[in-house]
């Protein structure tokens, strides 16, 4: 069935507070849009558990460190509202810019230490963004809880410390990464790679993959590890590393030596395209 539209955030709290006040479960996935099969991941993860769905389709300015980013990002209404039918989403929450920002907002959010590693680094403000959208999104419509993908490591690392520092009465679910036959994540980013760019994008995984096994295989020297997968990256001339990078889960602050479940990140251009992919891996003595 085709789900109902919302613009307005008026109109949203009062459908949701009509649902709550009748004793049902409400779930919540924000997305971007340009909805792809690791999007319907979190719509069925989360739809398993609730009584009434609502999706979010908002593609945040305040996120974009770059205007090319922001304006090539993929837009496409229809075919996300047939993607949502299918896949029990019953609101989809699609405000205008100036729905969600009548004004300039004076007040952001930093989450500090998390948001300033890894793609932090590289994309000033793009998680001060993230999480002042979230919070926003997130106080419009007042979910039992909301899903995450893994896909996105580091952000789902900030809004569950947001939520806990800001104490939001949400419960925030992370969903594993959907990957391509390929072994590359699912991402809306995916469609404006070249050939040439996609063939060489599993270059991610590959590496993260190879890291990982070396892990579980006793290997604790994780600079060694770094170096390794930074070699083969140089050896590629449609990509350029941004960072690959072994950090632990919870801080995200780099290991050095692994004795510990850690995450292994990723972060590469294939031209202007920045893509990402995050695997967890685990000694064999911490396993
Ligand atoms: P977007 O990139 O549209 O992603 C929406 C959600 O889908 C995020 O939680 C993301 O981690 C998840 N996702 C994307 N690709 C995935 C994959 N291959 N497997 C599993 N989950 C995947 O992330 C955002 O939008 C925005 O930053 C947002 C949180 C909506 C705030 O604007």
């Amino acid at each position: 069935m085709a789900p109902e539209i919302e613009t307005r955030i008026a109109a949203l709290r009062r459908r949701v507070a009509d649902a709550r006040g009748s004793g049902l479960r409400v779930g919540c996935v924000p997305t971007m849009g340009a909805l792809h099969a690791g999007h319907t991941a979190l719509f069925d993860h989360a739809r398993a558990d609730c009584d009434l769905l609502v999706a979010t389709l908002f593609v945040n300015p305040l996120q974009f460190d770059r205007r090319d980013d922001l304006e090539s990002y993929p837009r496409d209404m229809g075919t996300d509202l047939r993607i949502c039918g299918r896949h029990g989403v019953h609101i989809l929450f699609a405000p205008p810019v100036e729905e969600m920002y009548p004004r300039r907002p004076a007040t952001y959010v930093e989450v500090e230490g998390l948001g300033s590693t890894l793609c932090g680094a590289s994309r000033p403000g793009h998680f001060r963004g993230v999480a002042t959208v979230v919070l926003k999104l997130l106080n419009i419509v007042q979910p039992h809880f909301a899903c995450f993908g893994e896909k996105d490591y580091q952000q789902l690392a900030i809004i569950r410390r947001l939520v806990e520092d800001a104490n939001m009465p949400v419960e925030i679910v992370g969903v594993p990464t959907v990957r391509e036959e390929d072994g590359v994540a699912l991402s809306s980013r995916n469609a404006l790679l070249s050939a040439e760019q996609r063939d060489a994008a599993p270059i991610l995984v590959r590496t993260l993959r190879a890291a990982r096994n070396a892990i579980e295989a006793n290997e604790f020297d994780a600079r060694g590890l770094c170096r390794r997968a930074q070699d083969l990256f140089r050896r590629n001339p449609h990509v350029r590393l941004d960072y690959f990078e072994i950090v632990d889960p919870n801080t995200l602050q780099p290991v050095e030596r692994i004795e510990h479940p850690v995450r292994i990140a990723v972060a590469a251009f294939f031209g202007p395209i920045r893509l990402i992919d995050n695997l967890a891996a685990s000694p064999p003595k911490a396993r």
